[in-house]
């Protein structure tokens, strides 16, 4: 296992980056994406971001200086223990919270506390009970300053739904899906909505194995035709490094970036990578990291 420090790195500041096994550098951007000129801002950039929950007389710090970057077209993934505070991350990005310290940019311009910047699919899908899964997942559009003429949108919004595997429940209401399909509706809107970065929480966690494959291999696919900027929280490692050019590993509450790792397969990824040695190696490493934070989180 070869981890070292690496000075060019800016995101995680401080944490430990994990480089091929081949020995080759990868840095400052993997050949599996467009390098951003120097000159090209990051889509999203946390600067050491500080937070914590008050409640009456206590405070329960959440970040503790948390940095981390997603370059233009990136797709970057954070795996961190239960409860350490990644969700609180995203509303930090989204806007919904405001840091106590440290700053949130998009394409270099400070937008910390600004919402409406992120497309964003939170960690409990978030359908309004009232409108039909089709108008859910037309919402994106509505709320969007250049709409489409909705004839336009809706025709597209049922293509979408088809692919997921939702046709025949366009004009269903959320409490008649399951909980998998409410995700993959919720999905959708985010995808379609149209800010640049798209921040997802854990958006496949309710789906069975199979569909979680089938959803994994369709973001993949539309993912490497659009290059959206994407940051997304999972739990599971094996997701996060066959779609992810990069995985911060966060550390227990408050949380803070405690390792950052290069995925260095080649787009369009293939599935078969997951059998890889370098893949299985990061996979292990990454698990360790994790079971380290957990005996951590036992001892304190
Ligand atoms: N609105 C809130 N008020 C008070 N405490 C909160 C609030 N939201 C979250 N917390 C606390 O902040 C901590 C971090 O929560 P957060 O939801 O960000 O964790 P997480 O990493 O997303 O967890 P999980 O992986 O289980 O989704 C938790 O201890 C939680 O109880
Ligand atoms: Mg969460």
């Amino acid at each position: 296992m070869n981890l070292q420090q690496d000075e060019q790195v800016q995101p995680g500041r401080g944490a430990s980056v994990m480089e091929p096994t081949h020995g080759e550098k990868l840095h400052p951007a993997p050949p599996n994406r467009p390098a951003s000129p120097a000159s090209i801002p990051p889509a999203l950039d946390v600067v050491d971001v500080h937070a914590s929950f008050r409640e009456r007389r206590s405070k329960l710090p959440v970040l503790n200086g948390l940095s981390l970057t997603v370059e233009q077209g990136e797709f970057v993934a954070i795996v961190g223990p239960s409860g350490c505070g990644k969700s609180t991350l995203f509303h930090i990005i989204g806007g919904l919270l405001k840091p106590e310290e440290g700053q949130v940019l998009m394409n270099g311009h400070d937008v910390t506390g600004q919402r409406g910047k992120i497309s964003y699919m939170p960690q409990q899908p978030a359908l309004f009970p009232w409108r039909t899964i089709e108008d859910n997942v037309l919402l994106a559009g509505e709320v969007a300053s250049s709409a489409p003429p909705r004839a336009e949108a809706l025709a597209e919004a049922r293509k979408w739904l088809s692919s997921v595997g939702l046709a025949g429940f366009e004009q269903a209401y959320p409490h008649m899906l399951s909980g998998g399909m409410q995700q993959r509706a919720a999905f959708l809107r985010a995808l379609l909505s149209p800010q640049e970065l798209m921040l997802l929480d854990e958006p496949f966690s309710a789906l069975d194995a199979l569909t979680r494959s089938d959803m994994q291999r369709w973001l993949l696919d539309i993912w490497e035709q659009n290059r959206r900027s994407v940051l997304f929280i999972t739990h599971n490692i094996e997701e996060a490094l066959l779609l992810a050019d990069r995985v911060y590993v966060l550390s227990n509450r408050p949380a803070t970036v405690l390792h950052e790792v290069h995925v260095p397969f080649d787009r369009p990824r293939r599935e078969e990578i997951t059998e890889e040695s370098a893949f299985l190696e990061r996979k292990r490493q990454i698990a360790q990291w994790m079971r380290e934070e957990q005996q951590k989180a036992r001892l304190s």
